[in-house]
């Protein structure tokens, strides 16, 4: 068994075993914008990476795929419900979204989030050879940087945090607070999507541990070292863009985009959203103000119509449920309302789309509508810039997207301003060409240049891994 010199621990691999009706077992694409972030990054370094194959029971053998060595870890069924379900879905999130929904604090699932992490930073321990590089991910896994260290202290470790991290205040109401924030801080270095969520990270070393952060830099005491310093910046994740760019010139991209257009009746405006079905994702809010301007008669059908896809996310987590009944009444009180026959007013879409068909739909949208009420980042956005080729179409993104801090030429809007988000929707709707292509033109050149392979180099060399180790093979 050759252990490995770069590993990424994730929550979730960059595909989920599936098992189709005839029980036959495949691979398919896992939902979300960490897996399209790491997955070119991975490849490049070849390395490995150690994560859930996406279903309860035991998991398959390590395995080989495009490139990239997949270390399965497995977890059981009461496993999913209380550490991916339960702590990471119905505590974590909501808490670190600002609560945006309430969050839910229970013991058993507490317990259940310590033992997981402990199997990764386990397995992450055994995977890795003498000073290695290792990269742990996200919400679900706080726990890991410091299990590792505490095993494995030779090992170089970087920890990103793909979501918002609260304010104190907010992350004060975590009956754990302690134990999360020592599982940080047993990384190396620290990354997050905004300078914002770094700060809050330092004051709160600061306001729970009684330390005293300098700069990006706060030194804490552990059993392994007199003192270390740990390292806490922004680091803003990004898309492959030029791998994005070329699929949107693909000819049969081209074509399909066409294609839509025309079985959507070649409307003048077609407004897209694409999000997993999350109340963090502000779909509802979307919704609302497409039908008060349908009713003020500011649009009309079949003049304007909307896609929306909302992926199917987290099923089985209550306000997941709700949402979805929300949303799908609100759906079909707008067609109910406002549509014809074989001329809905919201093509709603309940599925999971590959990389060639969104593409085309991002090329086919005139307005794409990101308003989330919260987001880390979201790569839709920047994938929508990095697909209109020509400089046209309109991005109308929620200041509250981690991606409003670098996309500052979209239309920005507070979608909890419902007159706001109206006027934002007209005034993209109505925006002269010249001054849309201007837009674009800024933020296509940002996405080029900031893409995620930027971002790997930084957070890595951060890391204090070598340039030329750091997607040497690029
Ligand atoms: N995505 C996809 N198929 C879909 C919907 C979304 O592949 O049907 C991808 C999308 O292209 C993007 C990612 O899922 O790369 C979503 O990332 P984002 O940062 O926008 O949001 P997240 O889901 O991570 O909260
Ligand atoms: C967000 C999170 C990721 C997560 C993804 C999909 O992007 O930051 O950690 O993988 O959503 O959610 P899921 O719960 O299906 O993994």
């Amino acid at each position: 068994n050759q252990k490995a010199s770069f590993l990424v621990v994730a929550n979730r691999l960059p595909v989920d075993s599936v098992t189709d009706a005839d029980g036959n077992r495949h691979w398919r694409r896992s939902p979300g914008g960490l897996v399209t972030a790491l997955h070119p990054v991975l490849q490049a370094e070849k390395g490995t990476w150690v994560g859930w194959a996406g279903n309860a029971g035991p998991a398959p053998e390590a395995f080989d795929l495009e490139g990239v060595r997949l270390h399965p870890v497995s977890i059981s069924q009461a496993e999913v419900q209380r550490y991916y379900e339960g702590f990471s879905n119905a505590s974590l999130w909501p808490l670190y979204h600002d609560a945006v929904e309430t969050r839910t604090f229970r013991r058993s699932w507490w317990a259940a989030y310590e033992e997981v992490n402990q199997r990764f930073a386990t397995i992450a321990a055994e995977e890795a050879a003498q000073n290695a590089v290792v990269w742990v991910q996200d919400y679900q896994l706080q726990l890991v940087p410091a299990m590792l260290r505490q095993m494995r202290p030779d090992l170089r470790i970087g920890f990103f945090l793909h979501i918002p991290f609260p304010p104190v205040e907010l992350f004060m109401q975590m009956p754990q607070r302690v134990q999360i924030l020592k599982g940080l801080l047993g990384a190396d270095l620290v990354g997050f999507q905004r300078p914002f969520a770094a700060q809050n990270f330092l004051r709160l070393t600061k306001h729970l541990l009684g330390l005293q952060p300098r700069g990006h830099y706060v030194a804490v005491d552990d059993d392994l070292a007199d003192e270390r310093l740990v390292r806490a910046e922004s680091f803003p994740i990004s898309i492959d863009t030029a791998t994005n760019e070329s699929i949107a010139a693909e000819p049969e991209v081209i074509k399909r985009a066409e294609e839509i257009r025309n079985e959507l009746g070649d409307p003048r405006t077609i407004i897209l959203g694409v999000d997993r079905l999350d109340y963090t994702k502000g779909i509802e809010l979307r919704l609302k103000a497409f039908r008060e301007l349908l009713e003020d008669g500011e649009l009309s059908v079949p003049d304007t119509v909307m896609v929306q896809v909302a992926t199917p996310s987290r099923e089985r987590v209550e306000h997941y449920m709700k949402l979805r009944n929300k949303v799908e009444l609100e759906v079909g009180r707008i067609n109910g309302d406002f549509g014809q026959v074989g001329g809905p007013a919201v093509h709603y879409l309940h599925q999971s789309y590959d990389r060639r068909e969104l593409t085309a739909l991002y090329r086919a949208a005139d307005i794409m509508a990101v308003t989330p009420m919260r987001d880390g980042m979201n790569l839709v956005a920047k994938e929508y810039v990095s697909s209109r080729l020509d400089n046209t179409g309109a991005l109308l993104l929620s200041e509250f997207a981690g991606a409003a801090g670098e996309l500052h030429q979209a239309y920005q809007v507070n979608p909890h301003d419902m007159a706001a988000l109206k006027q934002g929707f007209l005034e993209a709707m109505h925006a002269s060409d010249t001054d849309k292509i201007k837009r674009m033109r800024a933020m296509r050149r940002h996405v080029r240049k900031h893409d995620v392979q930027r971002w790997a180099r930084r957070f890595l060399s951060a890391l204090g891994v070598p340039e030329q180790q750091a997607l040497s093979r690029q």
